[in-house]
C-alpha cells in the first residue's frame, strides 16, 4: 500500500464570533489516496468549506485553526509558516472556486494570469509559459486556445470561465485540487461534461480531488469515496456504491431520499424535517438528533463510532447494522 497523500487527523476549526465560538469544523479525519477522488458533502453551513480553506491554510479571522493534524505528504501544514504554505499553494495544492472571479484578474488577460501562475514557481519563458497555457486550455476543452490567450476572462462564458479557472489550478501540476462546488452555477448539461472531464484528467495526472457539493448525485457520479459532514463532523464515510446503496446514516439516509434520481417517479421527494443546527448552541451528544427519525434518549450522549464494511459512522442507532 503506497503512503496516504493527505492524513486529516482531528482538525478543529473555529470562528470566535461576537456572538460565541461557531465549531465550523470539529474533530475532521480523514485519509486521501494519491490520485483518489474523494466526495465531501454535506447541507449548506455543515462545514465543507471551511474544511477546503484549512486544508490550504486560507482561514481569516475570525477563524483559526485551534487543533488538529493535517499532513501533506508526510509533512504537516498546521503551523507551516505562511511563506511556506504560499509555496506549496497553487503549486502541490491547489484550489477551485464556486465562482471563477475568485480565482480570476479582471484586468489581466487569461495568457497573462497563467504565464505569472507558471512563473511564481518555476523559471519558465513567456513563449513556454503560452505553450503551457494553451495545452492546458485545450485539455480542458477550450476551443482554440491559443489564440484566447489574449481574452480577458469577461470575453469568456460562465462555463468557460469556470473551465479556466481549472485549467489555472492544472497547471502546476498539482498532487490535490480540492474543487469547492465548482460547477454549481453553471447549466446542468455543462456541469456533467466539466464533471466528466475533470475525473478523466485526475485519473490521467494522477492528482487526487477533494470534490466538495451539497449534491450527493454529484458526487457519486465522480468519486471514489464519499465523506457526509454534519454540524462540523464526518458523521459517516466509505466506498460511493456501498454508502449510497445502504448508508449507516439516518442523515445520509435523509440526503439520499431527498435526490430525486433515487426516488422512483412520480414519487413526492421527502426533504429532512427541520434545519441545520447552529453551531454556536449543538445540542449534547449526536447534533442531528433533534431531526432524526430513529433518534431516542441515548442520543443525547456521544455518538459511538460504528465500522461496518469499509464504512464508518458516528451514530446510536445506525441503519444497517439494525437491519
Ligand atoms: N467568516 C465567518 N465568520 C463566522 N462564522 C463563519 C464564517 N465562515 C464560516 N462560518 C461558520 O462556519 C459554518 C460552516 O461554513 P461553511 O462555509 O464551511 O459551510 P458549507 O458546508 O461550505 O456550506 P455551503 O453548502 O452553503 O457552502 C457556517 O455555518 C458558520 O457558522
Ligand atoms: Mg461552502
Amino acid at each position: 500500500m503506497t503512503a496516504p497523500l493527505l492524513e486529516v487527523e482531528g482538525l478543529r476549526t473555529h470562528f470566535l464570533t461576537r456572538a460565541g465560538v461557531a465549531k465550523a469544523v470539529d474533530g475532521v479525519s480523514f485519509v486521501l489516496q494519491p490520485g483518489e477522488i474523494l466526495g465531501l458533502v454535506g447541507e449548506s453551513g455543515s462545514g465543507k468549506s471551511v474544511t477546503g480553506f484549512s486544508l490550504i491554510g486560507l482561514v481569516d479571522p475570525p477563524g483559526r485553526i485551534v487543533g488538529g493534524s493535517i499532513r501533506f505528504a508526510g509533512q504537516e501544514l498546521v503551523g507551516l509558516p505562511a511563506e511556506q504554505m504560499r509555496a506549496l499553494r497553487g503549486r502541490r495544492i491547489a484550489m477551485v472556486f464556486q465562482d471563477p472571479q475568485a480565482t480570476l484578474n479582471p484586468v489581466l488577460t487569461i495568457g497573462t494570469q497563467m504565464a505569472l501562475a507558471l512563473q511564481a514557481h518555476d523559471r519558465v519563458s513567456d513563449r513556454a509559459a503560452a505553450e503551457r497555457a494553451a495545452t492546458m486550455l485545450t485539455r480542458v476543452g477550450i476551443p482554440d486556445a491559443a489564440a484566447r490567450l489574449g481574452n480577458y476572462p469577461h470575453e469568456f462564458s460562465g462555463g468557460m470561465r469556470q473551465r479556466v479557472a481549472i485549467a489555472m489550478a492544472l497547471l502546476n501540476g498539482p498532487e490535490l485540487i480540492i474543487a469547492d462546488e465548482p460547477t454549481t452555477a453553471l447549466d446542468v448539461s455543462i456541469q456533467a461534461q466539466i464533471l466528466h472531464e475533470m475525473k478523466a484528467l485526475a485519473a490521467e495526472s494522477g492528482t487526487a480531488l477533494i470534490w466538495i457539493s451539497h449534491d450527493l448525485a454529484t458526487v457519486s457520479a465522480l468519486a471514489h469515496r464519499v465523506l457526509v459532514m454534519y454540524a462540523g463532523r464526518i458523521v459517516e464515510s466509505g466506498p460511493v456504491g456501498a454508502v449510497l446503496r445502504a448508508p449507516l446514516h439516518p442523515y445520509t439516509r435523509g440526503l439520499l431520499d431527498s435526490l430525486p434520481a433515487m426516488t422512483e417517479p412520480g414519487r413526492r421527494l421527502r426533504q429532512i424535517p427541520g434545519t441545520a443546527p447552529s453551531l454556536l448552541a449543538l445540542p449534547p451528544g449526536c447534533p442531528f438528533a433533534p431531526r432524526c427519525p430513529r433518534a431516542d434518549a441515548a442520543c443525547t450522549a456521544p455518538p459511538p463510532r460504528v465500522d461496518h464494511a469499509e464504512r464508518r459512522a458516528l451514530c446510536h442507532h445506525p441503519l444497517e447494522a439494525a437491519a
